[in-house]
C-alpha cells in the first residue's frame, strides 16, 4: 500500500535537486549529519554545513527557560545560513509529552495515559499544543510520537507507548502526527514528526538486551538493561501485524521522518536492516521522508566505525544522529564514498530526502524567520488541555461502596506522588531520566486539592506519618514510581517503592476509607495494596496539571479512562485486576 501525506513534495523535490547539483561531497556528508548541541559551536555548523542539531534528553540551555531556548536554537540556525549554500539546519528535540526539555512548558500525560483516553481528537489537540510550544522556541522537529506496541510492562519505555493494541497505537499515533503537522500550507508552526522506533521496539524479549562489548555506555548501566534495545523474536507476519501496522496511518498523516530502532529483529539490528528500512519502509510503504538513526545507533552495527557508517547508510539510514564526533563522521562518509563502499547515488538519495523535507516544512521560506510567540510556552490554554487529558486518562480500578467521587471534608494525603511535579511527569522531563521535585512549574495533587472549589481540609505528609491517635474519614495515598527513561527503567518486578507501601500502612491505620492513586509508567504490582484500599485509580504519568487527577477524584469530571493494556499481562498475581481493560 502506498501512502500519501498532506505535504505536496513535488515542488520541494525540485528545489532539492537544484541544491544537490551544487553541493560538494563534503557538503553532502555534512547535510546528513546531526550533532548534539553541546558538542558543536554555531561556527562549525556553518563551516561543516551541518544538516541538523539536536537536544537529547536534558540538552538544555542554562538557565533553562523559553527565552534561552529560542536563543540557543536560533544561534545554530542563524549560523547555518552562513554556510556556503546557506541551507538551513533543522533543530530537533525530544518533545515527547509537550516541549518536555524546556522549563516552563506544559507537560502533558505520557502516551500510556493518552492511550487510556482512547480519544483521538484529544490526542491531536495535545500534540498540536506541544508542537506550538516547541516551534515557539525555534525547534521544528519533535522526536515523537513513539509508535511502539509495548508488549512487556517490564520494559522501561512502556509509558512512551499508547498501549499494546496495534489498532489503538495506529489510531492515536496518526492523531498525534496530525497535531504535530498542523496546517502545512502557510504556517511557521508546522512541525516535523519523527515516528519511532522503526520497527519492533516494543516486542523485544526479556534478557535479550546488550551488553555490546565495544560500546562504553553499557558499562555505566551495569546489568540494568534487560529488554530495552533487545531482540524482537517473531515471524514476519507478526512483525507486520503488530509492530509495523501503526506506521502506515502515521505516514499517511504526514510523518516525514522515521527514527530507526536500536532493537533487532531475530538477531539483526534494525539500523543495518536493508530489507526493513529500504524495501519495506521506503519501497512498500512509499515513505518519501527520511530515516534518522537513533543516538549512537550506527555504532552498534560493527566494532569498526568505518563499517558502521557503511552498513547503516547502505541499509537506508539517511541522517545520522552521530551525535558527538561529527568531524570523524563526515570524513568517514567522504572516504567511504570515494572508496566506493557507499554509492554516491545512495548519499544523493539521502540528501535529496532531507532537503525535500526541509523545504516542505517551509525552512527555506521567510516565515521561518518570523518571531514566534513565546507566550505559547506553558500558556493557560495549553494547561487546560493538559488538565483535560490528565482527567481523561485516569482509570478507576476499584471503587468499593462508591467511595469516589469524594465530596468536601477532611482528607489525609500522603505518598511520594502527592506533592511532586517531577514524579507526576516521569522520565523525559527537563532531564533525560526526569527527576523528583519541583523541576518545572505546574500544579501538584496537593495544590489542586487546596485550590479546589469544594471545601477540602487536607492534612499532608509525604511519608504518611501523622499524630498518633487522630482519625480521619478519608485518606488518599498517591504512590509513584520514581522517574526513569529507557533501559534504566527495565524492571524485573514492577514494584512500588517501599516508602509508598509504608505510607499506605500508616494512613490505613488512621482513616475509615482509603483511596490509592497510582502514578506509574506501566502496570505495577498492587497485590499488597488492593486489599487495603476501598478505591484505586491508575493515573499514569499525568504531567504538570495535577488538577486533572483531582477533577476525577472529586467528580468535577467523570472517570473515562480505560486500560490501554492489560494490568500486568506477564504474570498473574491475584486480585482480579489482570487482563482487565
Ligand atoms: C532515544 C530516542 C531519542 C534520542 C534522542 C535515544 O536514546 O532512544 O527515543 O529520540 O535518544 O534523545
Ligand atoms: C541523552 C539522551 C539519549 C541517551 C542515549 C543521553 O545522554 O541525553 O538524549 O537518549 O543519552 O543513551
Amino acid at each position: 500500500m502506498h501512502t500519501q501525506n498532506p505535504y505536496d513534495l513535488a515542488p520541494s523535490r525540485e528545489v532539492a535537486d537544484q541544491l544537490l547539483s551544487q553541493m560538494t561531497l563534503a557538503e553532502k556528508a555534512g547535510q546528513i549529519t546531526q550533532v548534539e548541541k553541546n558538542s558543536i559551536t554555531p561556527e562549525d555548523v556553518a563551516e561543516y554545513a551541518i544538516g541538523s542539531v539536536l537536544s537529547g534528553g536534558g540538552g538544555n540551555p542554562s538557565p533553562n527557560n523559553p527565552e534561552t531556548w529560542l536563543q540557543m536554537v536560533r544561534s545554530y540556525i542563524d549560523a547555518s545560513h552562513n554556510s556556503r549554500l546557506g541551507i538551513p539546519a533543522l533543530y530537533g528535540t525530544d518533545a515527547v509529552h509537550g516541549h518536555s526539555n524546556a522549563v516552563g512548558a506544559t507537560i502533558f500525560p505520557h502516551n500510556i495515559g493518552l492511550g487510556a483516553t482512547g480519544d483521538a481528537d484529544l490526542v491531536e489537540r495535545v500534540y498540536r499544543a506541544a508542537a506550538l510550544e516547541t516551534t515557539a522556541t525555534g525547534a521544528r522537529w519533535m522526536f515523537a510520537p513513539a509508535l511502539s506496541v509495548a508488549l512487556d510492562p517490564r520494559w522501561g519505555r512502556t509509558y512512551e507507548s499508547f498501549g499494546d493494541d496495534p489498532e489503538l497505537v495506529s489510531r492515536l499515533g496518526a492523531a498525534a502526527v496530525r497535531g504535530i503537522v498542523g496546517e502545512t500550507s502557510n504556517g511557521s508552526s508546522t512541525a516535523l514528526a519523527s515516528i519511532k522506533h522503526f520497527v519492533g521496539d516494543g516486542g523485544t524479549a526479556w534478557g535479550s538486551a546488550g551488553p555490546v562489548e565495544w560500546l562504553d555506555f553499557w558499562d555505566d548501566w551495569g546489568d540494568g538493561w534487560k529488554i530495552d534495545q533487545g531482540d524482537t523474536r517473531v515471524d514476519e507476519k507478526t512483525l507486520r501485524a503488530v509492530h509495523l501496522y501503526p506506521f502506515h496511518a502515521s505516514i499517511s498523516a504526514g510523518a516525514l521522518t522515521v527514527m530507526a530502532s536500536y532493537s533487532s529483529w531475530n538477531g539483526e539490528k534494525i539500523h543495518g536492516h536493508h530489507a526493513l528500512l529500504t524495501e519495506v519502509l521506503k519501497g512498500e510503504l512509499g515513505f518519501e521522508g527520511f530515516v534518522i538513526s537513533d543516538w549512537l545507533g550506527l555504532g552498534q552495527l560493527d566494532p569498526d566505525p568505518y563499517l558502521c557508517v557503511v552498513k547503516g547508510l547502505g541499509a537506508g539510514v539517511d541522517m545520522v544522529m552521530v551525535p558527538f564526533e561529527y568531524k570523524d563522521f563526515i570524513s568517514t562518509v567522504v572516504a567511504a564514498v570515494e572508496a566506493g563502499d557507499i554509492e554516491l547515488a545512495r548519499l544523493d538519495d539521502a540528501v535529496r530526502r532531507i532537503l525535500t523535507v526541509k523545504h516542505a516544512i517551509g525552512l527555506f521560506s521567510s516565515f521561518a524567520h518570523q518571531d514566534p510567540s513565546l507566550d505559547l510556552v506553558g500558556s493557560s490554554a495549553h494547561r487546560v488541555i493538559a488538565r483535560e487529558a490528565a482527567a481523561a486518562s485516569a482509570v478507576l480500578l476499584k471503587n468499593d461502596g462508591d467511595l469516589l467521587p469524594l465530596s468536601s471534608g477532611e482528607i489525609l494525603l500522603a505518598g511520594s506522588g502527592a506533592h511532586d511535579i517531577g514524579n507526576q511527569c516521569g522520565g523525559w522531563t527537563i532531564e533525560w531520566q526526569g527527576s523528583a521535585g519541583q523541576t518545572t512549574p505546574g500544579t501538584t495533587i496537593l495544590q489542586a486539592f487546596d485550590h479546589h472549589s469544594l471545601e477540602f481540609d487536607v492534612t499532608h505528609s509525604m511519608t504518611g506519618s501523622f499524630p498518633e491517635g487522630s482519625c480521619w474519614p478519608v485518606g488518599v495515598v498517591v504512590v509513584a514510581e520514581p522517574p526513569y527513561a529507557e533501559g534504566n527503567g527495565d524492571s524485573a518486578d514492577c514494584a512500588l517503592p517501599a516508602d509508598d507501601l509504608q505510607a499506605i500502612e500508616e494512613v490505613r491505620a488512621r482513616v475509615d476509607h482509603l483511596v490509592v492513586v497510582v502514578l506509574s509508567g506501566r502496570p505495577v504490582v498492587l497485590d499488597a495494596v488492593a486489599d487495603q484500599c476501598d478505591a484505586m485509580v491508575a493515573a499514569w504519568l499525568p504531567g504538570t496539571e495535577g488538577s486533572g487527577i483531582v477533577d476525577v477524584l472529586t467528580g468535577t469530571r467523570p472517570f473515562r479512562g480505560r486500560l490501554p493494556r492489560p494490568w500486568l499481562n506477564m504474570w498473574n498475581r491475584g486480585h482480579g485486576l489482570e487482563g482487565r481493560r
